[in-house]
């Protein structure tokens, strides 16, 4: 297959209580990948609207996402950072793949199961087409690496499917235009490290999430460190003591939890952290993890506060990386018009 120039991707909503997981699955990422690769990352409003949104939250949760990024170390000038109503060919590239991708493929979703809940029917279509337009968020740029939590996994076989079955469908059309034996990559998801999947503090069987009715099951980014220790203090766990190897996770989804969740934030693995604190109670780990938790994450909320103040700022750098982004996306959405046989 035809070699592309390497390029990240990665997309957040902007659907409030930015957390632990996010920023441990995903943010954390994005700052590693930038020293080595171009970045584009997204807040995905449109996505957002696929569940109902108050126009005035919104507006904010977008400010907030976009603050998260900067303050935990994305570099807007060297990366591209904008949300997505702002690049007409994100919409655009979906409905060529709302075309390409089959109804089968989109039934087999997982996330649109849980969201849609029982009462289906009344989903949103966009619900529904969702992952078609995660496909052309990422496929618009023709981005190889894509950094996501491990809930993101079904998403990226998809996106590559679509870029497979597109590659296949027009070959002939493409080669004809001189891409050779293929547009779009197969986007490779870069999901590593000791908190790919981070789980609620409340019950260690379901995910950290954003729509989780209790505050006590996330950390959001902007609590302080009172509300940090408060939660980790009240966080479930079980009656023994840590055990000195990873295999004695097994199951102790809890234990599990928040020892992967001390190695992601100390930047190590759960060996070390249990060679550190194996056969130790919960009640001295837990003093260590708030420690760490307030150390690594208090900085990141104050500055996301400061920069949060400033909208006209925020607003700013939105503004520019989309212009940036626009250029890339405008080129690789006139290429798709030429292989369809579309007249521009
Ligand atoms: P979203 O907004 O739900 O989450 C943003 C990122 O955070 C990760 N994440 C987690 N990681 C570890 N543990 C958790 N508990 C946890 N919860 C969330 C997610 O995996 C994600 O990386 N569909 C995407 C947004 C999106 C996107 C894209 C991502 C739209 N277009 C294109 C990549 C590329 C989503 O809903 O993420």
């Amino acid at each position: 297959m035809a070699q592309f120039p390497q390029l990240v991707f990665s997309g957040v909503q902007p659907t409030g209580n930015f957390h632990l997981g996010n920023y441990l699955g995903a943010l954390v990422k994005f700052v590693d990948l930038q020293r080595s690769f171009d970045c584009v990352y997204c807040v995905v409003d449109l996505h957002a609207i696929t569940m109902p949104q108050d126009p005035v939250e919104l507006t904010k949760n977008i400010r907030e996402v976009t603050a998260a990024f900067i303050a935990s170390g994305v570099d807007v000038k060297k990366n591209i950072v904008f949300n997505q109503s702002q690049v007409a060919e994100h919409a655009e590239l979906a409905w060529v793949f709302n075309c390409v991708a089959r109804i089968g493929w989109l039934n087999r979703m997982t996330q649109f199961k849980e969201k849609a809940g029982k009462d289906r029917e009344n989903a949103s279509v966009g619900l529904y087409a969702y992952p078609t337009l995660m496909a052309a968020d990422i496929l618009v740029y023709r981005a190889t690496h894509v950094p996501v939590g491990e809930d993101q996994k079904q998403h990226l076989e998809l996106t590559r499917d679509v870029a497979q079955k597109f590659n296949n469908d027009f070959s002939g059309s493409i080669a004809a235009r001189g891409h050779g034996d293929a547009f779009f990559p197969l986007p490779e998801p870069v999901i590593q490290g000791p908190a790919t999947r981070v789980m609620s503090l409340r019950d260690g069987s379901k995910k950290m999430s954003k729509s989780d009715a209790s505050d006590y099951s996330r950390i959001n980014l902007s609590d302080d460190a009172d509300q940090i220790a408060q939660k980790f203090r009240k966080a479930k766990t079980d009656p023994d003591a840590l055990p000195s190897e990873v295999a004695g996770l097994a199951g102790r989804p809890e234990a599990d939890n928040l020892v992967g969740v001390f190695a992601a934030l100390n930047e190590t693995t759960k060996e070390a952290v249990l060679r550190d604190f194996g056969g130790q109670n919960f009640s001295a780990f837990k003093a260590a993890l708030i420690d760490l938790a307030v150390a690594r994450l208090g900085p990141v909320g104050a500055e996301m506060k400061r920069l949060q103040a400033d909208a006209a700022y925020i607003d700013g750098v939105l503004r520019d990386g989309a212009q940036r982004a626009s250029a890339i996306a405008r080129a690789n959405m006139a290429a798709v018009k030429d292989i369809l046989g579309f007249i521009r």
